[in-house]
């Protein structure tokens, strides 16, 4: 009997699966209590950790891989942690530390150049210890005995509703499933699990064919055919032919070879490692990526049942509906037999997703070609598309007629209008993107055309054609490359002050062995309850009644709540509106809470919620776009405006005048932490207890408190730490609080409420989708003379924060650039969507966004490089913004030429030039764009910060501030100030948690501007303490801190000090378009390059550089972290993240399965980051480079251009953001998309 070690997703694998095997998990692997493992201990010393919520994760992962693969490569490691998203990091640091697992040689590059700093590196690998696998565990020997009694005998668990049974062997499974036909059986259960989770489809037999041994082989037989039996693992499967290729001779791999490029790129290895081939086959599901090869390759299936054996070809008759097949309900799969290629049949594999990699198929295909020998004539021909239709789709006339044919270019056209002409895509076919489905499918025929020829060329000597490649595997073989420079100041500090130092987080180590607590994580409280919200499923409709008769009567269930259930009140005044906590009578999108369940248990209640029957009268009007509400004239007020100089005469003396317009699609925060609470009610007076996951701790105190009717003293919110917030947790998590406070309230118990990722995403909504019309004046050199440009945000149904929003992108309306005569209007449309809200930018990204537009256009109408325009038009030194704040350029010049020349920008640019003209297929781009970013809040009372020095008599200090940590680090700069003022060691001063308890009334942990106000705020608690000790201090100078503390105590001097940091009084004149909207600036630059694949529209980050002015930092690595997780973050803002809607306004994209955010292969293969040297300014770096991203989609519109160009296309066309395959393929117009735009 073998051990195996293999990661898994947790939330996808059944506990009873887990009968007899040994469950490792981050705890597990050491602790800080005792003694870490390496990867714990390399990821957070890397400072691989922010939020910390994703890292137990990573570590189980690199865990695993490092148990089977001591010595592993980086193409290990990137496979290992594909399937592991963070939001936080961008990856590069946790690579990093895991990095040093492999032996150098297997790292291209490995260098760290860090100027001006007497330590050569954000963290030093010698110290690290080595792996030392007596600290792992070894197998339970008791599961071992366990395991070989069992292997034969049928086991059943009964639960509430389902049975599960492990047969004994195969042929009790073909027992039970004679007597149970209808039941699935389980391999992976990641179909069958997400099925049942998502679906709510209840299975009450489950059979679970895991465990038998007779379905879990892989045999090579003699007559050359591989046997592959039903519950192989696609890991396993594919390390088996891994090491059969090696060996065989090229021809009879071929078909292999595509079967392995294809399971490489299937879900991530976690999923890998359970999900069986079987499953796959059996599922039948288009998106699923192995039946296309399969069926190309010409593979059979055995069926088996009590009755005997049949054999099946696996071709599209085999699959009959979406999961469903040809099989009875009673036969269940043996194996799947996989014929050997022979000389001169070819066979190829293709998919294409949203994003590179870890996403399902748009479209996937496999194509064999046999020809006749020694010749280009085709004998046989089998292609086969999955994604194409509901089921598995043949061209099997187009092949029949091609049979015969020879291989060359009128093959092709005619091969392209045969396929086009037999398959079907309807308009209305489900996922939509017909056009670039058509698109593809002819894209992947081209390119087997393209690779077949190659191969002839070399075996039929028949051709010369010139041919290239596409090379875009998901590699990271070239690891980011991370320059940073600190500051020059460290020098003269002494060693023991902190403050600028690379300080790991704070919470690093408790973050990656786990014992970071979040609030999920507090144990429950006796009685606790669970709550789950009952939500409108109509955008715009008048309640007629909620019948709860069913839900109410369900086991569990203790109560529903709605809106004549609040015992305080259930409105809240928001600026003019008032906003409603339960909705009573009219709902105004998808999504809006109307009631509640609470049941003792979480899967009680969301089962009773879904029983809550709600009936409706649908309203008018509804629509959910922003050109929608243009038309409708559904607007939020105020309507906003800034204008400096005079726009029309601006445009009467420019050369030339262009109007255009672009959209930018909204983003979900996807923080790792889903938004929720626990509510503790204390039995007196209201008095209440929250643990909450808010950015914004006071304002769902006002909140709770109003809906409960008690003032604010009863409520107390405590947050310790978030698993990412992004702006997301400030307003929404508000409401959700009143409601759970209600439930605790209501029923005298505990009330725990987590929401789902899919109900986070459709409940809590995003970044505001922008429309930016523009018209623009500028000279025949690119000066830009005058600007006119309309903002229209979509806001949803209420204002939340839409308006500081759509104010800070006016705010940033002339982002570096000296425009003259510039206009900018702000409108917020009002929409059915949930509503839009705060989000890492806030505004910022959508607002930059347009005016770059506005320069690439003015570039491409010039002629010019956008990269010239954009220095023709910069600030220079001494300037005003067009709200007439003053502001020094100089350090935003600086970057821009520092970065340009890190970046090798000018001759990388020639080189991309030449690499075009080479390649017709593949294209590259590469954009320099600059960023000035307003820092801290334009309302100026929000410009504030607290905080509150506790001195214990041993001399410890308990530091509480007004900001919230939520993985930027706040904490562990506050301590490294903290440690400076007081003159003690970090390790003496401890941060417990926020509350409004210690510190009341705080503002937001947003704007980038959380470090400044209450790092202030924490320099004065400080020194105020200091000042009071002071005269204690010069009597006693030689004696210690705890001797001055205790002193104090016997002196009756007070321990206990605050501080408070009263920031600049921004505040804008709209009427007069004026003000000091901010307390200063951040300038940086970033230069990124890309390369499309022209005819699929997948695109690779090549380079990305960046230069940030980021002031004297107090800790450059936290800075360094802010910097990327933002860029990265950008990146899928601008290129994978999209958001769809049905037509009746739900959100589709609920999910990592629907909506894409970057993973570790799309971060860039190499990433430079500087921090600009002697540089004063201060260090807000939070939100920034969020817009950074954008540097990537305008290097893909200078690729498509490029491809266009060879078209003889104009290079003046419309990209919107995201720029998504679908859009990059679409754009690069060529004979294919011409020909199913014909078609079409
Ligand atoms: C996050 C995620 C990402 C994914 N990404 C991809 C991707 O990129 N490409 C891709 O191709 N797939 C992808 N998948 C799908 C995955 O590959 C399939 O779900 C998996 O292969 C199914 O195998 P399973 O063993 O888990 O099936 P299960 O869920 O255990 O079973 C699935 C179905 O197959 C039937 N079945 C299983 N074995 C037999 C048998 N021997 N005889 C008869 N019926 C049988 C069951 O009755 C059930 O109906 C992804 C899945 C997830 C969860
Ligand atoms: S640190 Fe990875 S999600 Fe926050």
């Amino acid at each position: 009997m073998s051990i195996s070690h293999f990661s898994v997703n947790a939330c996808l694998l059944p506990i009873c699966s887990l009968n007899g095997a040994a469950v490792t998990t981050v705890e597990g692997v050491g602790s800080t209590k005792t003694k870490m493992h390496p990867v714990q201990e390399r990821i957070a010393a890397a400072h691989g950790t922010q939020c910390g919520f994703c890292s137990p994760g990573m570590v189980m992962s690199m865990y695993t891989l490092l148990r089977n693969t001591p010595e592993p490569s980086m193409e290990d490691i990137q496979e290992a942690l594909l399937g592991n998203l963070c939001r936080c990091t961008g990856y590069r640091p946790i690579v990093d530390g895991f990095k040093t697992f492999c032996q150098v040689s297997a790292i291209h590059i490995f260098s760290f150049s860090i100027t001006n700093i007497e330590s050569d590196d954000t963290f030093q690998a010698d110290d690290f210890r080595l792996v030392d696998p007596t600290q792992d565990f070894i197998f339970p020997p008791e599961l071992m005995i366990v395991a070989q009694k069992q292997s034969h005998q049928r086991m059943v668990f009964q639960g509430e509703r389902i049975k599960w049974i492990t047969p004994a062997d195969l042929e009790d499974l073909l027992e039970l499933k004679s007597q149970y036909p209808h039941a699935p059986l389980l391999a992976g259960n990641t179909t069958v699990g997400p099925d049942m989770k998502f679906k709510g489809i209840l299975h009450p037999v489950l059979l679970n064919i895991g465990r038998i041994q007779e379905l879990r082989e892989i045999k090579e037989c003699d007559d050359g055919i591989w046997l592959l039996f039903a519950a192989c693992t696609l890991t396993t499967i594919k390390e088996k032919l891994e090491e059969a290729v090696k060996v065989l001779p090229e021809e009879k791999s071929e078909g292999l070879h595509a079967l392995l490029e294809t399971l490489g790129k299937v879900a991530s290895k976690q999923i890998r490692n359970v999900a069986s081939v079987g499953g796959n086959i059996l599922s039948s599901n288009p998106k699923f990526d192995l039946c296309s090869v399969l069926a190309a390759l010409g593979c059979s299936l055995t069926i088996l049942s009590k009755d005997g054996s049949r054999k099946l070809n696996l071709t599209e008759g085999f699959f009959t509906a979406v999961g469903k097949t040809a099989l009875k309900p009673e036969e269940v799969m043996l194996s799947v037999y996989i014929p050997y290629t022979k000389k001169w049949e070819f066979m190829l594999a293709f998919r294409q997703a949203q994003c590179r990699q870890f996403a399902f198929s748009i479209i996937n295909c496999g194509m064999k070609v046999i020809f006749f020998e020694g010749t280009n004539v085709v004998k046989d021909l089998k292609i086969f598309y999955g994604g194409a239709g509901a089921t598995l789709v043949s061209t099997r006339n187009a092949s029949q007629q091609l049979v015969g044919r020879k291989w060359n270019d009128n093959l092709l056209t005619d091969a392209c209008k045969l396929v086009l002409s037999e398959i079907h895509l309807p308009d209305t076919a489900h996922g939509g993107m017909v056009e670039y489905k058509k698109t593809l499918i002819l894209s992947f025929f081209f390119k087997f055309y393209l690779h077949i020829l190659q191969k002839l060329k070399a075996m039929v000597t028949l051709y010369k054609i010139r041919f290239s490649v596409f090379p875009l595997g998901c590699q990271i073989g070239h690891r980011p490359l991370l320059i940073i420079s600190y500051s020059e100041a460290l020098f003269s500090q002494p060693l023991e002050d902190p403050v600028g130092r690379p300080n790991v987080h704070q919470s690093g180590f408790k973050h990656s062995t786990g014992e970071a607590i979040y609030y999920d994580d507090i144990p429950s409280i006796d009685g606790e309850l669970f709550l789950v919200f009952v939500t409108s499923t109509r955008p715009h409709a008048k309640i007629i009644s909620i019948d709860t008769t069913e839900a109410l009567s369900m086991p569990g269930v203790v109560a529903f709540l709605s809106a004549k259930d609040v015992p305080g009140n259930n409105k809240r005044r928001w600026f003019h509106d008032m906003v409603e906590l339960f909705i009573e009578e009219e709902v105004m999108c998808v999504g809006q809470m109307i009631g509640a369940i609470v049941a003792e248990t979480r899967e009680q209640a969301r089962r009773a919620a879904q029983k809550v029957y709600v009936s409706y009268q649908d309203l008018e009007p509804v629509f959910f776009t922003i050109e929608e509400a243009i038309n409708h004239q559904s607007f939020f007020s105020p309507q906003r405006k800034l204008e400096r100089g005079d726009v029309d005469v601006g445009f009467e003396t420019s050369d030339q005048i262009l109007e255009g317009e672009i959209y930018m699609g909204g983003q979900e925060h996807f923080y790792m932490e889903t938004q929720g609470v626990i509510a503790v009610p204390k039995g007196e007076n209201g008095e209440t207890d929250l643990f909450i996951a808010t950015q914004h701790a006071a304002f769902a105190q006002e909140v709770v408190a109003n809906a409960l009717g008690v003032s604010f003293n009863k409520i107390t919110c405590h947050v310790k730490r978030l698993g990412g917030g992004f702006g997301g947790k400030i307003m929404k998590i508000a409401d959700i609080s009143a409601a759970v406070a209600i439930a605790a309230y209501r029923t005298g118990r505990s009330v725990r409420c987590v929401l789902e990722r899919g109900e986070d995403m459709l409940m809590t909504s995003g970044r505001h989708p922008f429309l930016g019309k523009y018209k623009v004046g500028f000279m025949n050199d690119g000066t830009i003379i005058s600007a006119d440009v309309t903002y229209y945000s979509n806001a949803g149904n209420t204002l939340d924060e839409s308006q500081f929003i759509i104010e800070k992108a006016l705010l940033h309306l002339d982002n570096c650039y000296k425009i003259p005569n510039l206009r900018g209007r702000g409108i917020m449309c009002k929409t059915y969507l949930p509503s839009y809200t705060a989000f890492r930018g806030f505004g910022g990204p959508q607002g930059l966004m347009v005016i770059e537009s506005v320069i690439n256009e003015v570039a491409a109408k010039c002629g010019l490089p956008a990269e010239e325009v954009r220095e023709i038009n910069m600030y220079r030194n001494e300037s005003h913004t067009h709200f007439r704040q003053s502001f020094d350029a100089s350090n935003m010049v600086r970057c821009w030429n520092e970065c340009l020349e890190k970046a090798s920008y000018y001759q990388r640019r020639q080189n991309i030039e030449e690499f075009n003209k080479q390649n017709r297929w593949k294209k590259r781009g590469i954009s320099a764009v600059p960023i000035k970013f307003g820092i801290g809040f334009t309302k100026g009372f929000c410009n504030q910060g607290a905080a509150l020095v506790n001195v214990y008599k041993d001399g410890s200090v308990l530091l509480s501030h007004s900001g919230t940590e939520m993985g930027q680090g706040i904490n562990t700069k506050m301590i490294q100030i903290a440690s400076r003022i007081l003159k003690i060691p970090q390790s003496s001063i401890y941060i417990v948690e926020t509350s409004t308890a210690s510190v009341p009334n705080a503002i937001p942990s947003a704007a980038s501007f959380g470090t400044d106000a209450v790092g202030m705020a924490v320099k004065d608690a400080c020194e105020n303490m200091m000042n009071r000790l002071q005269p204690i201090i010069e009597q006693h100078p030689k004696m210690s801190w705890e001797y001055w503390v205790k002193e104090a105590y016997l002196q009756r001097i007070s321990l206990s000090s605050t501080g408070f940091f009263k920031g600049p009084n921004t505040d804008v004149d709209w009427e007069r378009s004026e003000g000091n909207a901010y307390f200063y600036f951040t300038f940086g630059v970033c230069c990124s390059e890309v390369e499309i694949d022209c005819l699929t529209g997948e695109h690779k980050n090549i380079r990305t550089d960046i230069v940030m002015d980021v002031g004297q930092s107090l800790n450059p690595t936290l800075d360094i972290g802010q910097i990327e997780g933002g860029f990265v973050q950008g990146l899928g803002l601008y290129t994978t993240e999209e958001l769809k809607f049905s037509p009746s306004g739900v959100l589709i994209t609920r999910g990592p399965s629907q909506y894409k955010i970057p993973t570790i292969c799309d971060i860039p293969e190499q990433m430079n980051t500087s921090l600009l040297q002697n540089t004063s300014n201060p260090h807000g770096i939070g939100e920034p480079t969020v817009f950074f991203g954008c540097t990537v989609f305008f290097a893909i519109k200078q690729a498509i251009a490029a491809a266009r160009k060879d078209v003889g296309l104009h290079d003046n066309f419309t990209l919107n953001s995201p720029a998504t395959p679908e859009k990059i393929r679409l754009a690069c117009a060529d004979q294919f998309t011409q020909m199913v735009r014909c078609v079409y």
